[in-house]
């Protein structure tokens, strides 16, 4: 199987990151081909933390090659600032190491204006994006006025279609929301900085590099962002994020066909968290909530906001398991349920009165859901230092056991810690 597709299974910060890091020794290439700097994806290598948002995760290992293909929304400042600070930690060695889509769309300093901007209109009713301005990117880009990252070295078109794209964004931004509008030469000099700087990666096709690529064996791993349920059409609708998260967007993203035989890798925490607004049903808002956050460390990779705790659902995830074709589960942070005497794993919701199993697609019924538990042992034993399934208390391997059978998916990884090691690979992952 050449081709991994790996996508979160809740509502992002799964551990994707670990996870594409850990199998990219591995991979000839990791493809990021959705989402953009609201993603916020974390590596551990010998105890130093690297947070990674445009970059894939790939980027570590110095013979993996990491392409962002044309269904990313490219902050291209941010995306500068990162390759600079990888580089300042000797951490990114060579130009040949990332490829960029000259299909992919580029995002402004305006577009994350009018994400904050309507956002603080929205007031309580706000999304709680990450003010990374993916909304507004992506409407450009269906609006058919985007610029594409090949637009920024044409440069005798550039600013008229510049100034076509501004028209109604300044439009919005003076008259709408009050805010200062953008200037055409502003942007200009900002688009003439970073271009230079990102020249050295320019790919004309990557669609066809990972054609070629899976067409001749390479292993090729599909780095999701956000989660299943942040997805715009199968989400918590219309509190999601504004592309498709679910797996068959690494297709559509990066642009290859749909009839290669791929494996799909669900990650999923041994809970849940959320950031933002929405419908949370096992969500635990007391000391069970605050315990969770504590020891699993919740705080956002980037925005650094407080993520909402609670129980594992099984409903949400089985749905997950449909939507995304997920043929193999990744189980991260058991570590951090240790010290529980009883953990409650959600098995059905009770909706109006009747119980479900199936999770119900309006987010207005999923609103209403109160999650039905079931109780299970806990264990006292720290994990971290656990490195095969046998190192596990049997609460463990029972709750492990709970998981896999209740969404009918074999779990191939168990992750107990944040580190590199603290794997437990229970099958290998390219076979
Ligand atoms: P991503 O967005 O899915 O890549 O996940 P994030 O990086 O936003 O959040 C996951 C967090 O959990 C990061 O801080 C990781 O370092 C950390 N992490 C990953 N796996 C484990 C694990 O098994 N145990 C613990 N304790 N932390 C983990
Ligand atoms: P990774 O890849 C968790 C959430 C935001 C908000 C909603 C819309 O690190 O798992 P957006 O800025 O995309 O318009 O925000 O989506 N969100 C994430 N939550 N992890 C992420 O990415 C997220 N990316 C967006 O908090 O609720
Ligand atoms: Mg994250």
């Amino acid at each position: 199987m050449p081709g991994i597709i790996v996508v979160g299974s809740q509502w992002g910060d799964e551990g994707k990151g670990k996870v594409v890091d850990v199998f990219s020794a591995q991979s000839d290439y990791v493809i990021r081909y959705q989402g953009g700097a609201n993603a916020g994806h974390t590596l551990v290598v010998d105890g130093k933390k690297t947070i990674l948002h445009l970059i894939p995760s790939g980027i570590l290992h110095t013979d993996t090659t990491c392409v962002i293909a044309a269904g990313v929304v490219l902050d291209v400042e941010t995306l500068c600032k990162e390759i600079s600070a990888l580089k300042a930690a000797g951490l990114m060695q060579e130009a040949k190491q990332l490829l960029i889509s000259d299909s992919a769309t580029v995002l402004l300093p305006y577009h994350r204006q009018l994400d904050m901007a309507r956002e603080k209109a929205a007031g309580h009713e706000k999304i709680g994006t990450t003010g990374r301005g993916i909304g507004p990117a992506y409407e450009e880009r269906a609006a058919r006025k985007a610029l594409l990252f090949g637009d920024l070295f044409q440069k005798d078109q550039l600013k008229a279609k510049l100034e076509s794209a501004l028209k109604e964004k300044n439009f919005l931004l003076e008259k709408f929301y009050n805010e200062a509008p953008v200037k055409v030469d502003d942007l200009m000099k900002l688009i003439e900085d970073v271009s230079e700087q990102l020249a050295p990666y320019r790919c004309k096709d990557t669609s066809l590099v990972i054609h070629k690529a899976l067409r001749s064996g390479k292993k090729v791993l599909f780095e999701g962002a956000q989660g299943s349920l942040l997805d715009l059409l199968h989400g918590t609708y219309p509190y999601v994020t504004s592309s498709s998260t679910v797996a068959g967007s690494a297709l559509i993203g990066s642009g290859i066909g749909a009839s290669l035989p791929l494996k799909v890798v669900g990650i999923t925490k041994a809970y849940t968290t959320r950031v933002g607004s929405g419908p949370f049903p096992t969500e635990c808002d007391d000391d069970t909530g605050e315990r969770l956050r504590q020891t699993g460390a919740e705080f956002g990779a980037t925005t650094g906001r407080s993520r909402r705790c609670g129980w594992l659902d099984l409903v949400a995830l089985k749905y997950a398991v449909r939507l995304n074709g997920i043929t193999n589960l990744a189980l991260m942070k058991l570590d951090v349920l240790s010290g529980f005497d009883k953990l409650q794993v959600c098995t059905a919701y009770e909706l109006d009165g009747e119980r479900i199993t199936e999770y119900p697609v309006s987010p207005g019924d999923l609103a209403r859901c109160k999650p039905v538990y079931e109780s299970v042992p806990g264990w006292k034993e720290d994990l971290t230092r656990a490195r095969s399934l046998k190192d596990l208390p049997r609460p463990a391997q029972d709750y492990i056991q709970l998981i896999s059978s209740n969404v009918a998916i074999p779990i191939d990884v168990v992750s107990v810690g944040p580190g590199r090691d603290q794997t437990l690979w229970i099958k290998p992952l390219f076979t």
